[in-house]
């Protein structure tokens, strides 16, 4: 049985396919139109899963569509009739939506040949937050379950608790559009000077270089309930209906979020270019501290409620990965489980998870701890494409590949690893990665001076080998999709300066042999060389989204001062095209 997964017309339109409940492929929609958080139907996405699944459009058995516009259609109605202004608005929008809704234009577009017909009957609308619940859950290594989702807002809900058990999933409650723990972090992120969708994370990264000194003032636009959720106050933000969410050229964005009795509160916002005060870097870790009381809040409700040992976490705020590596300690929960692609992407495949195991009644199938469902390709198809390019390169043998890379990173130099299938979802894990040495404590300056051009108060990542993350780190769960912030012992600190963040954390990736045997014999040839079983890992990309293929890791290759290129067991030396 093939069921095909679509994340359409919301940020991070995406596509999986599933035989048989085993998830054959996955990727996001931006990865081949090259614009980043693309919100368009997944069309290249869908041509990738049906090509790597070897079947048809027509032969899918089942289409799942992570939206429901029918969902909670009276909370809707509700809130027009207590917002009388934003009637004309979502009028537009129903508008719009029967337009983007013309599905059979869409797949028509991609197979000419298909009977839509037959096709219609095969489609399924999942609604948004039980795609993320799915996402979770039936990805997890857990037989029963508490469930968070968790975002900006989806199908008019914004929060979502809920218990799995088996191939079930119980919604227990849920919070509705406009209140939003997404869409309060979203509100700061613009205020503090970040205006673009999915600039959240930088907020993130500035929180530890201030003091939570106004946790008090934050928590007052929000209200924390008896009933283990939550509400905020409405005057401290513009009806984000109102403010506005684009698609525009299918790029998301949304009009600003904080009202006038906000910059009352907080003052002036930040400019774009404005340097950013130690006020902005105290504001912002008061935000991160209240975002996580927040979760925490919610999740100890949760563990009470359900009386559960295990958490799925989903939805944009589990990309919140500082808040995401205290849970356990925070809440009680043991066992932490949140998807690879937490985020918007992972719809498409949560939608089909939920559609194969819950709606279907079908057996769970293995956990996942893979990311590398997207594009792949091979040697001879590699070497191809850089003799049409006339590029100078050797193939080599991965041992003797190991050994050159490792002396060209204690060098030091930075180096573009491409490798094996494409990650799904938003962190590279080591086979779409720009590697370097985690000793070099100039190498956060070399990279952004080289290639990122990045905030310098972002940090950078580490991969390391899954045995000896309780070497390094104060906590030793499993991290496999750098989904967890975690604490770096103090006497290790020193060792890693460039992964380790002002707060004496890291962003950590634990690499599995079994799941990743390249990246991981990478690491360990490194570690032989330096005693270290680390690398710093950020994603291969230069402003855009990460690149997808050879063409696209060639062109940033040359675009910047990278100094080695490793396409699978190929290598292109910056001496020899110069
Ligand atoms: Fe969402």
């Amino acid at each position: 049985m093939y069921i095909l997964g679509i994340n359409a017309y919301h940020a991070d339109s995406s596509a999986a396919i599933f035989k048989d409940g085993i998830m054959i492929a996955a990727t996001e929609e931006e990865r081949f139109t090259r614009v980043k958080h693309w919100a368009g139907f997944p069309a290249l996405a869908i041509q990738f899963c049906l090509r790597e699944a070897g079947v048809t459009l027509g032969e899918v058995d089942y289409i799942t569509i992570g939206r429901d516009p029918k969902a909670k259609f009276m909370n809707k109605l509700n809130y027009l009739r207590k917002n009388p202004s934003l009637v004309f608005g979502a009028f537009k929008r129903y508008r719009n939506s029967k337009e983007v809704t013309s599905l059979e234009h869409e797949f028509k577009k991609i197979d000419p040949a298909v009977d839509y017909t037959l096709l219609k009957d095969k489609i399924k609308n999942i609604e948004h937050h039980r795609s993320h619940l799915a996402s979770a859950f039936f990805a997890s290594p857990f037989e029963t379950s508490a469930i968070l989702s968790i975002d900006g807002s989806g199908d008019f809900t914004t929060t979502m608790i809920a218990v799995g058990r088996g191939n079930k999933i119980e919604v227990l409650d849920s919070v509705d559009f406009p209140v939003s723990c997404g869409l309060f972090y979203t509100a700061f992120t613009q205020f503090l000077g970040f205006p673009h969708y999915g600039d959240e994370y930088k907020v993130m990264g500035l929180a530890p270089y201030g003091e939570a000194k106004y946790t008090d003032k934050v928590k007052q636009v929000l209200k924390f309930l008896p009933n283990g959720l939550y509400t905020w106050h409405d005057e401290y933000f513009v009806q984000p209906t109102k403010a506005g969410f684009k698609y525009e050229n299918n790029i998301p964005s949304v009009g600003n979020l904080y009202s006038s009795r906000f910059v009352q509160a907080f003052g002036e916002p930040r400019k774009n270019n404005e340097p950013l005060s130690q006020y902005h870097k105290d504001l912002a870790a008061s935000v991160q501290r209240v975002t996580e009381e927040l979760i925490f809040y919610i999740l100890k409700h949760l563990r009470e409620r359900t009386g559960l040992d295990n958490i799925c976490i989903a939805g944009g705020v589990a990309q919140n990965s500082v808040a995401n590596g205290k849970v356990a300690e925070a809440t009680g929960f043991k066992g932490v489980y949140i998807p690879s692609a937490g985020h918007d992407a992972g719809i498409s495949m949560g939608s089909a998870l939920y559609y194969y195991n819950h709606d279907l009644g079908k057996p769970r199938v293995p956990a996942i701890y893979s990311a590398y469902t997207g594009s792949r390709f091979s040697n001879e198809e590699i070497e191809t494409f850089l003799r049409s390019r006339n590029i100078k390169y050797r193939r080599l043998e991965d041992a003797a590949l190991f050994d050159i890379v490792t002396d060209k990173l204690i060098e030091p130099g930075v180096v573009g690893w491409f490798n094996g299938r494409a990650e799904f979802g938003p962190r590279a894990l080591g086979a779409r990665s720009i590697i370097a040495d985690p000793r070099n404590p100039k190498a956060k300056d070399l990279l952004n001076l080289k290639i990122k051009r990045r905030e310098s108060f972002r940090p950078f990542a580490p991969s390391i080998l899954k045995e000896y993350s309780g070497e390094y780190f104060s906590k030793t769960d499993e991290v496999p999709f750098m989904e967890k912030v975690f604490p770096i012992k103090p006497e290790k600190q020193a060792d890693i300066p460039a992964v380790t963040h002002v707060d004496g954390t890291g962003r950590l990736q634990t690499v599995d042999q079994q799941v990743s045997p390249r990246y991981y014999a990478l690491i360990e040839a490194f570690r032989k060389k330096t005693g270290v079983p680390i690398l710093l890992n950020t994603s291969f990309n230069e402003n855009e989204p990460i690149v997808n293929s050879p063409a696209e890791a060639l062109d940033c290759f040359l675009r910047t001062q990278m100094d080695m290129l490793v396409l699978e067991n190929c290598v292109i030396e910056r001496a020899d095209n110069a």
